[in-house]
């Protein structure tokens, strides 16, 4: 398992239930939680399968190197890793395949005039994203022209997010519940897993700039399997053609940022991999063996494992995160409360930001520290039960939304 970070502690605790897993390099966390480690390079480890957890590394061609090898790996080569290296790449792809997305154009350096024009000319809210990598911190969503107007000059300029403003897509505010839908691709198929809905503001009541992600919860009441359906037959299969048209083998996580609409389903995003905190709430619930199915992926062929099914009770999880995330994370102090957890059944803390000083203890290290899952009959007991254990934590300046899975509550799991 490659990756250090709370979605690699959840994909990595769901495999060891059927087999050997080291992370490569992991955390100190992740090691205290009883798996093994290890700082060599993925070329230098051995394993029967590879798992990418991260978009960077894709991004950079890791999948390729490790195939070069001989290995097998689950995770795109950097041609499919476009999708999430470039809006504007994949923009252009879901046009092709005719996707329901958002109405955009994408703009570089040279096209800020044009880019203005184009912002003035649509009602709002207005979205300026940056075309490249900004861990889920480079999407501006405003009512406000002006700050519109600002957020595209400093990008642009490379003032606000260096090379990967240079290019940013423009495109019409949508509203609506989101989902983020996350199916398992072998370059020719894809199967879902079950969908989850994240938090991507800082603040309770959806305010506060974008983060990875504050917190999730599975599964969705409001959703049902029908619109993952939809968003399986309008989105995931034809982007895998269009992708195979394009002489790309893809076999990974394509995961759908999905806004529900008064039109129906609309594409906000792809990523090319597992969603961070998605993941958090979506693998607990997965029943039976996580790394047949990825390494079936891996090999081409899905239809040789069992296909994922999902535990009917709820879970919710709530990320920990350092005073001063997104924009400058406060670093360094001790994590108290974490014994206190160990003690709660039906709760599970993966760890992210986290480092161990010289006397063993953990500390801070990160935006987000800790997510911190529970499970439960309902989405209000798992929410209930992850509050409690939040509770538990802390450490000068530690933050968490108080309202993740709120308007989920009271609803039965579907
Ligand atoms: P993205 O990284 O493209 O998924 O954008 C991050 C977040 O910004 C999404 O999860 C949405 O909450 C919001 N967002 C992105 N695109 C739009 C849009 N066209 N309309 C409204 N909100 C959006
Ligand atoms: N939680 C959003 C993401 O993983 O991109």
């Amino acid at each position: 398992m490659i990756g250090a970070g709370g979605r690699e502690h959840a994909l990595a605790a769901a495999m060891a239930r059927d087999c050997d897993v080291v992370v490569c390099p992991g955390n100190p966390g992740i090691e205290a939680a009883g798996l093994a480690c290890t700082v060599q390079a993925p070329e230098a480890v051995s394993a029967d399968l590879f798992v990418v957890g991260p978009e960077g590394p894709l991004v950079d061609g890791l999948a390729d190197r490790l195939r070069a090898c001989g290995r097998l790996v689950f995770g795109p080569g950097a041609d499919g890793a476009q999708l999430e290296g470039s809006k504007a790449w994949m923009k252009d792809l879901l046009v092709e395949a005719g996707v329901p997305t958002a109405a955009h154009r994408s703009f570089d350096a040279t096209e800020e005039e044009a880019a203005l024009a184009y912002l003035r000319q649509l009602s709002g809210p207005y979205v300026v994203k940056t075309d490249g990598l900004a861990a889920g911190k480079g999407v501006l969503v405003t009512a406000a022209l002006d700050e519109a107007i600002e957020d595209v000059r400093a990008k642009l300029s490379g003032a606000a997010f260096g090379a990967a403003g240079l290019r940013v897509v423009i495109e019409e505010g949508l509203t609506g519940e989101e989902l983020s839908v996350m199916a398992v691709c072998d370059g020719s198929r894809a199967v879902p897993l079950a969908a989850a809905q994240d938090f991507k503001r800082a603040c309770d009541g959806d305010t506060g700039p974008n983060t990875g992600g504050m917190g999730a919860y599975s599964p969705l009441a409001w959703a049902g399997t029908s619109l993952v359906d939809q968003v399986m037959d309008q989105a995931v299969e034809p982007t895998l053609v269009a992708l195979a048209k394009r002489d790309i083998d893809y076999r990974g996580v394509l995961y759908a940022g999905v806004m529900q609409t008064a039109a129906g389903p609309r594409i906000l995003e792809f990523n090319i991999r597992f969603g961070d905190p998605e993941t958090q709430v979506v693998l607990p619930r997965w029943e039976g063996d996580v790394a047949a199915v990825l390494a079936a992926a891996a090999e081409g062929d899905l239809r040789v494992a069992a296909p994922p099914r999902f535990r009917a009770e709820a879970a919710v999880c709530v990320v920990v995160a350092a005073e001063g995330y997104p924009a400058s994370p406060r670093t360094g102090d001790v994590i108290e409360g974490l014994d206190g957890v160990d003690e709660l059944e039906g709760v599970e803390v993966f760890c992210a930001g986290v480092a161990q000083a010289g006397d063993g203890r953990l500390r801070t290290a990160g935006g987000r520290v800790l997510g911190i899952t529970a499970l439960g009959p309902s989405v209000t007991a798992a929410r209930d039960l992850a509050y409690q254990a939040a509770g538990l934590i802390s450490w000068p300046g530690a933050q968490y939304r108080r309202d993740i899975a709120e308007r989920a509550s009271g609803r039965l799991p579907g």
